[in-house]
C-alpha cells in the first residue's frame, strides 16, 4: 500500500487519503452513551455543536501545532479553508476559532443518529473525496464498522488489581507486563538508595516489554497474541535479564503457551485521555485519537470533520519505523478489515475489588510508560496524585535503543545512567497524563497533566 519505487513511504501512511483508517470513536461513544449514560446522546452532541458554533479560544499548544502543520494543511484546500485564516496564515494563541461546518455535522448526527456519519451524507462525502484523491477507504468500509466489546486485561501489582485495555491496543498488555517485571524489585528502596537505580530498572523493564511489542503484538482477530505475555512467571523470568550495573541488549522473549493460548479474536499529536469518576461509583477511562497532530490533515468538504492518520499505527513494512519510531512485525502488518496496533492504555485500578484510580495518557508509545510511571509512583512511592504526575518522566521503547529522559532530572542521575550504558536523549517535559484517584477519606481528586499548564 505504501511501497513506492521499492521503499515504504511513511509520508503516505501519515498524510492524505491513504493515511486514513475507519473512524471508530463516534460509534464507540454512542454505544457507551446508550449502555451507561444518563443523558441522551443527542444532548451531548448539541453541547459540542454550541462550542463549535460560538468558537473557542485556542491555546498555545494548539497554535503551535497549527504552525508546525501549516505546509501540510495547505496541501488540502478544504482543511486550509477551515483551519487557516482567510489570508492563509495560522491562528495565534488566544485567537478565536469557529467551526460552523463541524457544528452542523454534530447537529445532523444529533437529529439523524450515527447513521448520518457511517451510512449517510458523511459516508458519501468521504467516499467521494477518497475516490477523487487517490484513497481506498470507501462508503462500504464506513458502513461495515462495528464496535467490539472486549474482555479487559486483569493483572495484579502489589495487592492492587489493574484493569487494562486488551489488544489490538498493546497498552494494557505492556503496562501489566512492565509491572510484572517490577514486582521482582523493591522500587521504593531502589529510589531511596539511588534515584538512578529506580530509573534504570524501570527503563530496562520498558525496553524488554517493547521488544515483545514489536514482535508479538497485532490485531487478535488476525494474529495470535499470546496471553502468556501477561503471566507473572514470564515477568519474573524476563526480569532476570535486568542487571543493576548496566543496560543490556535485549531481543523479544518467548512467553508461555505461545501456540495454544492467545487473546480472543471475534473474528506529536492528537490524542485525548478522559479520566472521570462520580459519587455514584462510575469510573471512566477513555483514550481517543486522530493519531498525530491534525491526523491525515484531510477535512471532508463541507463537514468540518478531520480524518485520522491511524494507518501509520500499522507496521507499513517490517523494520520501517512509523511516526513514533516504532517498528513492528508481520503481526501488525496491514490487512483488509484489520485494526492497527495502538499504545492507548486506559486503566482502572481496584483495591479490594473497588475502583480507586482511573488513569491514561496521550503521546504515542509514551502512553504506556507514562501510565506505568503514574501507577508505580502512586503504588511504589506512595505519591499523592499531583506529585505522581509531576515527577520527572522517562521512556524506553527498545527501538531506537535510547532512554528518553526529561531534563528535570538532576545531572548526577543522568551521568550515572550514562555510565551504565544508556544512550540518553534528554528532552523537554513530555506527556499528557490525566487521572482521578480516591483518597483515604473517600473524596476524589482529579489531576490534569501539570506540564500543559492547566489546573
Ligand atoms: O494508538 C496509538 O498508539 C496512537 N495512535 C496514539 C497517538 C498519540 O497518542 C498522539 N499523541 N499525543
Amino acid at each position: 500500500m505504501y511501497v513506492r519505487g521499492g521503499h515504504a513511504t511513511t509520508q503516505l501512511s501519515q498524510v492524505g487519503a491513504l493515511a486514513v483508517g475507519v473512524p471508530g470513536a463516534l460509534a464507540a461513544y454512542e454505544d457507551l452513551s446508550r449502555r451507561f449514560g444518563k443523558k441522551p446522546f443527542a444532548d451531548l452532541l448539541t453541547a459540542a455543536a454550541d462550542i463549535a458554533d460560538n468558537g473557542f479560544e485556542i491555546d498555545a499548544k494548539f497554535a503551535q501545532r497549527l504552525r508546525e502543520e501549516h505546509l501540510r494543511i495547505m496541501q488540502f484546500p478544504e482543511t486550509a479553508r477551515v483551519l487557516l485564516k482567510p489570508d492563509g496564515s495560522t491562528y495565534a494563541a488566544a485567537e478565536h476559532l469557529r467551526l460552523p461546518d463541524l457544528a452542523r455535522s454534530y447537529r445532523a448526527i444529533a437529529a439523524d443518529g450515527t447513521g448520518w456519519f457511517y451510512r449517510g451524507p458523511f459516508a458519501q462525502a468521504a467516499g467521494k473525496w477518497m475516490r477523487e484523491n487517490g484513497g481506498i477507504l470507501s462508503e462500504g468500509d464506513l458502513a461495515s464498522y462495528r464496535v467490539r466489546t472486549r474482555e479487559p486485561i486483569r493483572s495484579r501489582y502489589r495487592g492492587y488489581e489493574i484493569i487494562g485495555f486488551p489488544p489490538p491496543s498493546s497498552g494494557g498488555v505492556h503496562v501489566a507486563q512492565i509491572l510484572n517485571m517490577l514486582s521482582a524489585f523493591d522500587v521504593n528502596k531502589l529510589n531511596e538508595n539511588n534515584p538512578a537505580d529506580r530509573v534504570h530498572v524501570i527503563a530496562e523493564a520498558m525496553k524488554l516489554a517493547f521488544a515483545d511489542r514489536a514482535y508479538w503484538l497485532g490485531d487478535p482477530d488476525f494474529v495470535k497474541v499470546p496471553r502468556g505475555l501477561l503471566d507473572a512467571s514470564y515477568g519474573a523470568e524476563r526480569a532476570k535479564e535486568i542487571r543493576l550495573d548496566r543496560a543490556t541488549k535485549v531481543d523479544h522473549g518467548t512467553p508461555p503457551r505461545t501456540d495454544t493460548d492467545s487473546f480472543p479474536g471475534s473474528a506529536n499529536k492528537h490524542t485525548t485521555h478522559i479520566a472521570a469518576a462520580d459519587k455514584a461509583g462510575n469510573w471512566v477511562a477513555i483514550t481517543t485519537s486522530l493519531n498525530t497532530a491534525l491526523g491525515s490533515k484531510v477535512i471532508v468538504p463541507t463537514t468540518g470533520i478531520l480524518l485520522n492518520n491511524t494507518m501509520d499505527d500499522f507496521s507499513i513494512e517490517p523494520g520501517t519505523a512509523n511516526y513514533f519510531k516504532l517498528v513492528g512485525s508481520e503481526a501488525n502488518a496491514i490487512a483488509p478489515g484489520k485494526r492497527p496496533l495502538s499504545s492507548m492504555s486506559p486503566t482502572i485500578v481496584l483495591k479490594d475489588g473497588k475502583p480507586i484510580m482511573t488513569v491514561g495518557a496521550a503521546g504515542g508509545p509514551t502512553i504506556i510508560t507514562q501510565v506505568v510511571l503514574a501507577l508505580s509512583n502512586v503504588i511504589d512511592l506512595g505519591d499523592h496524585l499531583p506529585t505522581a504526575l509531576a515527577r520527572p518522566r522517562f521512556h524506553h521503547q527498545w527501538s531506537p535503543d535510547q532512554l528518553r529522559i526529561e531534563n528535570m532530572f538532576p545531572a548526577d542521575v543522568l551521568h550515572e545512567l550514562e555510565k551504565r550504558g544508556h544512550s540518553l536523549e534528554i528532552v523537554e517535559p513530555v506527556g499528557a497524563t490525566n487521572a482521578v484517584m480516591q483518597q483515604a477519606d473517600g473524596t476524589l481528586v482529579g489531576v490534569s497533566e501539570p506540564r500543559l499548564g492547566r489546573p
